[in-house]
């Protein structure tokens, strides 16, 4: 199959592309436009495979995505491309609404002009909003409640798929996982934020009382289930992704400090984030019923050697972190930023 991915430069979908290289015989285009979270590093090694090429380009570009599908006989779109940052959605919405929302639509009129065999769209659990404790999870059924301009931006993008399937009779199939972890995820997140401050001696900034739940799935488990979707799931359908593996934030960050040897005074009650859901989790049923998914990767396990992984690739998060991302941190963090250490 000829696959275009979008956004394969990032953190999931650089995985994916890793992904699709070694396990299936698949070409593998990787549309992405480099932005601060796009990182061609995430990808060295591969340049020369003979079934893979990088196209520096823009998903809103519809001449570009057009030429594209037609010149590399696209026969599937897995789109992870996005804006992705909640914290960074507060301060810029506009951007995660043209690039998040307008950019799939663009996406999936290209795909319908070149009557594509299938689209998969990757999602988000943060669509369904804040779960309430005691609550099994999101299922399919959730009623959409974003909560975040990120999760807005992404809602509206899952309704335009579902206006594509039902109008154009376009295959489009709607995956929604929760928090990913794992190698060459970008260190404005929890996980490798926190490695690496403590990696620094800096302080950890714990969001308000640091008991907001989320839901943890490895990267490798979430890109065989878009990958199950993609071979295997129903045209029109949504899977949600889960681990099952719920998880208050100060659990996280004491864990990683204890697996680092690093001592919990480096944690910071800072402001909470404005609007913060409580708590995300997953009812994966479907997913595991009608396509055997499971998880594989167990949790502590899968958090030891995301930790080994960010010390032994020091350069790579060191480089980005002197970088324009500096700007972006101490703005968020230092004196009189949103998170300032009260
Ligand atoms: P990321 O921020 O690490 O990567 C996003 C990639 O998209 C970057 O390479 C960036 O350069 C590219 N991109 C951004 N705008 C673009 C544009 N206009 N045209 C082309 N490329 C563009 O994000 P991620 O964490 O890898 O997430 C990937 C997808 O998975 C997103 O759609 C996100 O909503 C979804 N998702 C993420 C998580 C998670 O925990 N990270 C969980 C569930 C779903
Ligand atoms: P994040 O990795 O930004 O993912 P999301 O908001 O999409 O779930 O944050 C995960 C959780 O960690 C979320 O509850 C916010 C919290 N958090 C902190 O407490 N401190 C931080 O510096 C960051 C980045 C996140």
């Amino acid at each position: 199959m000829n696959i275009l991915v979008t956004g394969g430069a990032g953190f999931i979908g650089s995985n994916y592309v890793r992904y699709l290289l070694d396990e299936t015989d698949d070409k593998v285009v990787n549309l992405d436009l480099l932005t601060y979270a796009g990182n061609l590093e995430n990808l060295a090694g591969l340049e020369d495979h003979p079934r893979y090429r990088f196209v520096k380009g823009d998903i809103r570009d519809a001449g570009l995505v057009s030429a594209l599908l037609a010149e590399t006989r696209t026969e599937a779109i897995v789109h992870f491309a996005a804006e992705s940052h909640v914290d960074r959605s507060l301060d810029a919405p506009g951007a995660f609404l043209d690039t998040n929302t307008r950019g799939t639509q663009v996406l999936l009129q290209c795909a319908l002009q070149h009557q594509l065999g299938c689209f998969v769209m990757v999602s988000t659990d943060e669509v369904y909003g804040s779960l309430p404790a005691g609550e099994p999870g999101f299922t399919e059924e959730t009623p959409l409640a974003p909560n975040s301009p990120y999760a807005a931006s992404k809602a509206a993008a899952d309704l335009m798929c579902r206006a594509y399937r039902r109008t154009f009779g376009l295959d489009v199939r709607i995956t929604r996982c929760t928090n990913n972890y794992g190698p060459y995820q970008f260190p404005e997140k929890l996980i490798p934020l926190m490695i690496a401050n403590a990696l620094e001696d800096k302080p950890l900034p714990v969001y308000g009382d640091g008991l907001h739940v989320r839901d943890w799935l490895h990267v490798s488990d979430h890109c065989r289930a878009v990958d199950l979707v993609l071979r295997q799931g129903v045209a029109g359908e949504i899977y949600n992704i889960g681990g099952g593996n719920e998880w208050p934030n100060l659990a996280i960050v004491k864990r990683l400090l204890a697996v680092l040897g690093k001592p919990e005074s480096l944690i910071r009650f800072v402001p909470d984030r404005p609007g913060h859901d409580r708590r995300y989790a997953i009812v994966a049923a479907k997913i595991r019923r009608e396509l055997g998914w499971q998880p594989r990767q167990d949790f502590a396990a899968g958090l030891a050697h995301t930790v080994q992984w960010y010390c032994e690739n020091r350069s790579w998060w060191e480089t980005i972190r002197s970088g324009a991302y500096r700007d972006e941190y101490a703005r968020l963090y230092g004196p009189g930023g949103r998170y300032a250490d009260g």
